[in-house]
Order: structure tokens, then C-alpha cells, then sequence
């Protein structure tokens, strides 16, 4: 594996060694659980009925085949960057622009949608409180009702504050974040068990298995995440054996947990109501369990749940783009580390203020899918990945092996490829004018300035014969 990490950029360019296993599973919970099961569940209610928690099963079946093919190439190529780092080393500089690039969709985009159902649980906490709710016009984006999204800004911007102090600082408050959350989700099972009602499940399928499939393919953004730690590799004290096991952990620990909370929400509320609420879950014990208290606690766990969303992801965007800006393929000029925090400051602040603006002004529902079959692709290149590398490269040094390759992988494309088929249309078109908007970057700017072209070694140099 030494080859391929050889050189990971020049002095000012590398990141501080901080982070172990336990930090770096629970770096991986935390960009996972928040508003997919605290917010986008209604959606997944709403065209599944009681079957979302089959979807919930689809969806994570899903993501276990392809964990096992992030797990592997993560320990190979251990360098900040995730998918966008596996795809340079194994599949070329075109791939992995045009796959750094999506990734920018399901990390940088999906941050402003996360922090927007930030705002709508502050709402729902200030209700079930303190029976006061901010305005729309301070509180929504401008389709949604509103004038500028207040409430999404400002934790957006508060944690563009805390990742550019420095990352053991950023691992600790989400360690913090992360207890609460597992802890608030055990909470609402257990009050739910207390209420619940198997009646609810009748019919369990009105739409039929179309209906799961949809769902499944929108609630597999409440999955996204679990693909964050790889991109705080170069960060790890231990990456080979660390990132394989927080990468399963975290996706094992969320899956039970959305299982459990499904089924229970299910078995408290009609669909009904979970698909009509902005914060579903505190809407279910409110109404479903007629305990007014337990809806407060759990948006104000929800708040904090989705807090740390916004931190892990937002971390994981700057360190992609870092990576991309180190290998010239954007201005490398932003590929600094501030010598007094150790982080990449420039890019962390700059893309604070956008998210910021983007958060202000998105609406959640419209950004959802998008983030989705941008991270969908994102997997099935990394399938692909792990296919390509094991025929280039079958000499080198996997401390985690993908079984049955290429079953295994294969199986994860087709799984990725059908939750994309079962998207919208105009989902789709979006996505492809973003990728072609991407290309005509790569080809006016990328191209020329990236290390390849330039001399220099890459941060990740792509294999001979890849
Ligand atoms: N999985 C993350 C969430 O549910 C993106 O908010």
C-alpha cells in the first residue's frame, strides 16, 4: 500500500494525526443519524405507509455492500479524500474529478438541506415548550413561505467556527452529540413500546412494493454518512484497522436504531401524521402517544442529532475539496493548512459562508434526492473501484477484503443502480446538467493545472495500468 500514499502533499499541506476508533465510529454516527430519521422518515411514511420500515431494511442493505468496498479501499488508500481519493488512484484523474465533483452534491449541498431541518426542530422544540414558534418569514426559505432561513445560518456558521479551531476539538463536541442522539432515539423506542398500537400497521403496503422501492430511495439519504470517515483517513492514528471497523460500526449501529424507531413510530402514529409533520418523530409522541413532554425532549435531541450532521459533513466537504485543491484539479492555492489551528482554514470558512447562503435560501425536500443519486454514483464507482483495483493491483497490502469480489461489489451496483432508477425524472436531469457542468470545468481549468500535467507527483498517483 506504500506506493500509493507515498506522498500525501508538501510541508503546510498535511493534516494532524488526532483520531482513533471510538472517535472515529462515532465520527461516522454522527454524520448519520439526523434528519433522515428525524425528519425524512414522513417522506418515506408517506410513500410506503407502514412499509417504510422495510424501506429503512432496503436502503441499508443497500449501503452494507457497498461499506464493505468503501471498508476496503480505505484501508488501502488511507488519504483525505474519500471516494474522490479511491476513484484517483484506481480509475484515473477524469473519474475522480467527475466523482470529487458529486461528491461536492452530496456533502456541500446536503449540509444546507440538513441545517434547514435543523430549523424546522427548533420550531417544533419552541412549540412543544414554550407554545411560541419563530415567524415563517425568519424561519423559511423563500419557497417554502419564508424570507431567509435564520435559524439554518446560524448553525451552519457556528460550526464553520469550531472545524476551523481544529478537528480533536471537532471529534470531542461530536462524541458529546452523538451520546445524546443514540440515547434520545432509545428513549423514543422505549416510550413508544409503552403505546403501541399493531393496528397501525393495516395495510402495511398500500402502494405495493413500487411504493417501498420510492421510499427506500429518499429515506437513503438518513444512510449517508457512514461514508464521511474516509474522509478524515490521513487524520487517523491507525487507518488500516480503524477505518474499516468505524465504517461497519457506524452503519450497524444506525441501521438497528432506524429499524427500531421505524417500526415504532409506525406503531404509535398513522402514516398519516408522520408524513405531514416537519419534525415526524416529536410529532408522534406528541400526538401519537399523547405525552405533549416527550415531543419537547425529543426535538431538542433531534437539534442536537442534526447538529453534529452538519459538523461531520461539512468536515467531510472540506477535507474533499482540500484534497481536490492539492492535486491542482481546482486552485491549489486553497490547499493550505493554517499553521495556528491545523486545519485547512481557508477552504473551511469559505465554505461556511456559501452553505450559509445556500441554507438561507433551500428548501429540504427539492435537495434531498439530489444529495441521494449524487452519493448513489459515488458508490457504485467505488464498487467499481474494488473490482478495478483487485485485477491491477492484486499484489497490494488489503487489510480489510471485501468478501467474494466481484459478487459482492457487483451485487452493491445493481442495488445503487435500481434506488436510482426509482428516483424522479427530473432528479436525474438535474444531476447530469451538475456533472456537465463539472466536465466543462475539467476540461477549461482542471486539466492544465492538476500535479499530473504539471510534473508533480499526485497526492495519490493512479496506477499503472488502471
Ligand atoms: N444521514 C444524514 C442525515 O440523516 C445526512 O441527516
Amino acid at each position: 500500500m506504500a506506493d500509493l500514499v507515498k506522498d500525501t502533499g508538501t510541508e503546510g499541506e498535511q493534516l494532524k494525526k488526532t483520531i482513533g476508533p471510538v472517535a472515529l465510529t462515532a465520527l461516522g454516527v454522527g454524520a448519520i443519524i439526523g434528519t433522515g430519521i428525524f425528519v425524512v422518515i414522513g417522506q418515506g411514511a408517506g410513500l410506503a405507509g407502514p412499509g417504510v420500515v422495510l424501506a429503512f431494511v432496503l436502503a441499508g442493505v443497500t449501503c452494507a455492500f457497498s461499506a464493505l468496498s468503501y471498508a476496503e479501499l480505505a484501508a488501502v488508500v488511507p488519504v483525505s479524500g474519500s471516494a474522490y481519493t479511491f476513484s484517483y488512484a484506481t480509475l484515473g484523474e477524469l473519474i475522480a474529478f467527475i466523482i470529487g465533483w458529486d461528491l461536492i452534491l452530496e456533502y456541500g449541498v446536503s449540509v444546507a438541506a440538513v441545517a434547514v431541518g435543523w430549523g424546522g426542530n427548533i420550531n417544533e422544540f419552541l412549540k412543544s415548550a414554550f407554545d411560541f414558534a419563530l415567524p415563517d418569514a425568519i424561519s423559511k426559505s423563500p419557497s417554502d413561505g419564508g424570507v431567509f432561513n435564520i435559524p439554518a445560518v446560524v448553525v451552519v456558521l457556528g460550526i464553520t467556527a469550531l472545524l476551523t479551531i481544529g478537528t480533536r476539538e471537532s471529534a470531542r463536541v461530536n462524541a458529546v452529540m452523538v451520546g445524546v442522539k443514540i440515547v434520545i432515539l432509545l428513549f423514543f423506542i422505549a416510550v413508544a413500546f409503552t403505546a403501541f398500537n399493531g393496528s397501525h400497521f393495516e395495510p402495511f403496503a398500500p402502494k405495493g412494493f413500487p411504493g417501498i422501492a420510492a421510499a427506500a430511495s429518499t429515506i437513503f439519504f438518513a444512510y449517508i454518512g457512514f461514508d464521511a470517515v474516509t474522509t478524515a483517513s490521513e487524520e487517523v492514528k491507525r487507518p488500516a484497522r480503524d477505518l474499516p471497523i468505524a465504517i461497519i460500526a457506524s452503519l450497524l449501529i444506525s441501521t438497528l436504531l432506524y429499524v427500531l424507531v421505524s417500526f415504532t413510530a409506525v406503531g404509535i402514529a398513522s402514516t398519516k401524521s408522520l408524513s405531514g409533520s416537519d419534525a415526524p418523530l416529536s410529532t408522534a409522541l406528541r400526538e401519537g402517544a399523547g405525552i405533549p413532554w416527550a415531543g419537547a425532549v425529543l426535538s431538542l435531541g433531534a437539534l442536537i442529532a442534526i447538529t453534529s450532521v452538519v459538523l461531520v459533513i461539512m468536515y467531510g466537504q472540506t477535507r474533499i475539496f482540500f484534497a481536490m485543491c492539492r492535486d491542482g484539479l481546482l486552485p491549489r492555492r486553497l490547499a493550505t493548512v493554517s499553521p495556528r489551528f491545523g486545519t485547512p482554514a481557508k477552504i473551511t470558512v469559505g465554505f461556511g459562508i456559501l452553505i450559509a447562503i445556500l441554507a438561507a435560501l433551500v428548501p429540504l425536500n427539492v435537495i434531498v434526492e439530489l444529495t441521494n443519486i449524487g452519493t448513489l454514483f459515488a458508490f457504485v464507482l467505488v464498487n467499481i473501484g474494488v473490482i478495478v483495483l483487485r485485477r491491477t493491483r492484486p499484489d497490494l497490502e488489503r487489510p480489510f477484503r471485501v468478501p467474494l469480489v466481484p459478487v459482492v461489489p457487483i451485487i452493491g451496483i445493481l442495488l445503487c443502480g435500481y434506488l436510482i432508477f426509482t428516483l424522479p425524472n427530473e432528479t436525474k436531469l438535474r444531476f447530469v446538467v451538475w456533472l456537465v457542468v463539472g466536465l466543462i470545468i475539467y476540461f477549461t481549468y482542471s486539466r492544465r493545472h492538476s500535479r499530473l500535467r504539471t510534473g508533480e507527483k499526485a497526492a495519490v498517483p493512479p496506477i499503472e495500468g488502471a
